[in-house]
């Protein structure tokens, strides 16, 4: 069986004002009925897998374990992250709590804030990435490139994938995270990159030798604070002050960027990360203007934009608008330029330095 692992401790900022401190994007019912959260958890619930431990902080235990119970799942455990350290500290707490059970087995790190349709594809992805992994990889999982997107990672193949046939893992020559726009272009053209999904199959004594390796300064700490942990009801605190000591870091840059045992299993059968209004009108299938409401929202004489409302008491309507995001939520409103979708998260900084 494989131990999911869920990351539920970012903030999402780039989806402001949905996507709050208190309560960001992945617990919002983004598309459909569901919360991408709920989603997640239940994608990675069938016969294969084991209960999930999900990593989340202190302000978000209670939305975690109400989500999971209106969807039927009973978790593993809940690691409280006494402060966000990014991925690298919390995939490493993870691996060793789950190393205390059993070190041979296989985790599977996802996100919980992703799209993915298909979940049979997903799951037979998964499923042709076992053997790599238990043989000591670091998997990823590809998506083709559509776009130089600069903030994802790029997976170098040793060849061009193959289009067609079943899924299997091929080996990774490299692996760079969020490159800038020239590199990004150059890899775009260069056909041997796919998009790393953000999602990774290792085995727990395989993640936690690679981060002795690559990361050796968050072992320490890490380690600590999960051997100090509390628990507290159903949930696992790490010790904070040994905490506080991991570095920030995500485990792109800690580990993926430095390992060699690296694969990738491509994937082809839908996949976003919605890191932003961009690609949340994208995901809502856009008319042929171009246009995509949510909510109570109606869009005149619009072409490329997206409106949403989170409250029937509060219409919004937009007329003769082109390529314009406006997302209302009753105690703020979004009017952005859609092209600037990716820098909302700026408009966060500014609220704050405002006070
Ligand atoms: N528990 C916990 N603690 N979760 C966290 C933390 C943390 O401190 N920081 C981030 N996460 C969660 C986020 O909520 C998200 O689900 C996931 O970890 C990935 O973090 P992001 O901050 O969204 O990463 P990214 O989108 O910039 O980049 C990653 O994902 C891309 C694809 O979406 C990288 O893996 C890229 O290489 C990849 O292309
Ligand atoms: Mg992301």
């Amino acid at each position: 069986t494989i131990h999911p692992v869920l990351l539920a401790g970012g903030s999402g900022t780039r989806l402001w004002p949905l996507s709050r401190k208190s309560y960001p994007k992945q617990f919002s019912p983004l598309l459909g009925e569901e919360s991408l959260f709920q989603a997640s958890a239940k994608r990675l619930s069938g016969a294969d897998y084991a209960a999930p431990v999900v990593l989340t902080n202190d302000a978000f235990r209670f939305i975690v374990t109400e989500q999971l119970a209106d969807v039927g799942i009973e978790p593993a455990g809940i690691l409280i992250e006494p402060e966000g350290r990014n991925t690298a500290p919390a995939v490493l707490a993870a691996a060793l709590s789950l190393q205390q059970k059993d070190a041979d087995a296989l985790m599977l790190v996802a996100p919980s804030d992703h799209v993915i349709p298909d979940v049979a594809a997903f799951n037979a992805a998964v499923a042709a990435a076992t053997e790599a992994a238990q043989a000591g990889d670091l998997v990823t999982f590809g998506i083709t490139p559509t776009r130089p997107e600069t903030g994802y990672g790029y997976l170098e193949l040793e060849t061009a994938p193959e289009s067609g046939g079943a899924p299997r893992p091929v080996k990774l020559t490299r692996f760079v995270e969020k490159p800038d726009a020239e590199r990004a272009l150059q890899m775009l053209a260069a056909g041997n990159y796919l998009w790393n999904a953000g999602i990774f199959l290792f085995s727990v004594k395989t993640i936690i030798a690679a981060f002795e390796a690559h990361a050796p300064s968050l072992m320490d700490p890490v380690r600590a604070s999960v051997e100090n942990a509390q628990k507290d009801l159903g949930f696992t605190r790490l010790a904070a002050e040994a905490w506080s000591q991991a570095e920030d870091i995500s485990i792109d840059y800690a580990v993926m960027e430095k390992a060699q045992n690296l694969s990738v299993v491509p994937y082809a059968s839908g996949w976003s990360d919605l890191g932003g209004w961009d690609a949340v009108w994208l995901e809502s299938g856009p008319d042929s203007d171009g246009v995509a409401t949510n909510g109570a929202a109606t869009a005149i004489d619009c072409k490329d934009t997206f409106l949403r409302s989170e409250s029937d008491e509060q219409k919004i309507v937009g007329l003769g608008l082109t390529n314009v995001v406006a997302v209302a939520m009753p105690d703020a409103v979004l009017v952005a330029d859609k092209s600037r979708a990716q820098d909302v998260k700026t408009v966060v900084s500014a609220l704050k330095a405002q006070g």
